[in-house]
């Protein structure tokens, strides 16, 4: 998916979070969004899935008007607070074949390998750290086969076995011009993995880069 981000700004009630930030975004390309806690990385992210509401003329997905944009289901998102209070026993496999009909398929196979959901397959999500959870929710994403992956800091609480399946993973979906925006601390997960970085700090300043190419 192609991405356009002119001059966007956005206040909470009483508090200004974005001002006026620039970037675009080609098919394939990955972002990483780096910058402190508070910084505005999550609300950001909420303005480019509509979650929050924007102007008009401040952000195009594929060149339509986010206001205009109707296919919201061709974008992947898996939150940063991964909250999964099911009351009722469901396991990991009944929330992804929910998510995917055609489970016999190797694409099916090569992602369940690929976040190592094997072992837990057959259990209770009620059962799992936050990091299993964050992984089955990448899963979910990325079986609905998204034009635009977007993660908000997915490796906390993930070790790094996991870490390194999710390069793995990451990289795979790259090449198949998936666009990407990526949300972490992590500053080898932004080495290995970035075209562009945006740094948000909290004075509403920030920066855009492309990698090899920062001064
Ligand atoms: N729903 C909200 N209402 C009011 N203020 C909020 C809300 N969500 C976040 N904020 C504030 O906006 C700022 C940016 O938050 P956030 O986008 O979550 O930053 P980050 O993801 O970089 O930690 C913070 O000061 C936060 O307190
Ligand atoms: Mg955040």
């Amino acid at each position: 998916m192609r991405i356009l981000v002119k001059n966007l700004s956005f206040a909470y009630t009483q508090k200004f979070v974005l001002n006026k930030i620039n970037f675009s975004l080609a098919n394939g390309d990955f972002l990483s969004v780096v910058g402190k806690n508070g910084s505005g990385k999550s609300t950001l992210i909420k303005c480019l899935i509509g979650l929050l509401k924007v102007g008009r003329d401040q952000i195009y997905l594929d060149d339509i008007d986010i206001n205009d944009y109707k296919k919201m289901f061709k974008i992947g998102y898996v939150p940063q607070k991964v909250d999964f209070n099911y009351e009722f026993p469901i396991t990991v496999k009944e929330v992804l074949s929910a998510a995917y009909r055609k489970r016999r398929d190797s694409f099916y196979a090569s992602v369940i390998n690929s976040l190592d959901l094997n072992r837990f397959y057959y259990d209770n999500i009620n059962t799992l750290s936050g990091g299993q959870l964050q992984r089955i929710f990448i899963a979910r994403a990325l079986l609905n086969h998204p034009k635009l992956l977007i993660l908000d800091e997915p490796t906390s609480g993930v070790d790094q076995t996991n870490i390194e399946s999710l390069i793995v993973t990451l990289r795979q979906l790259k090449e198949h011009d998936i666009t990407i925006i990526l949300v972490t601390h992590d500053e080898a997960l932004v080495n290995k993995l970035s075209d562009y970085v945006l740094e948000l700090d909290e004075t509403l300043d920030y920066t855009f880069y492309k990698v090899g190419e920062q001064v």
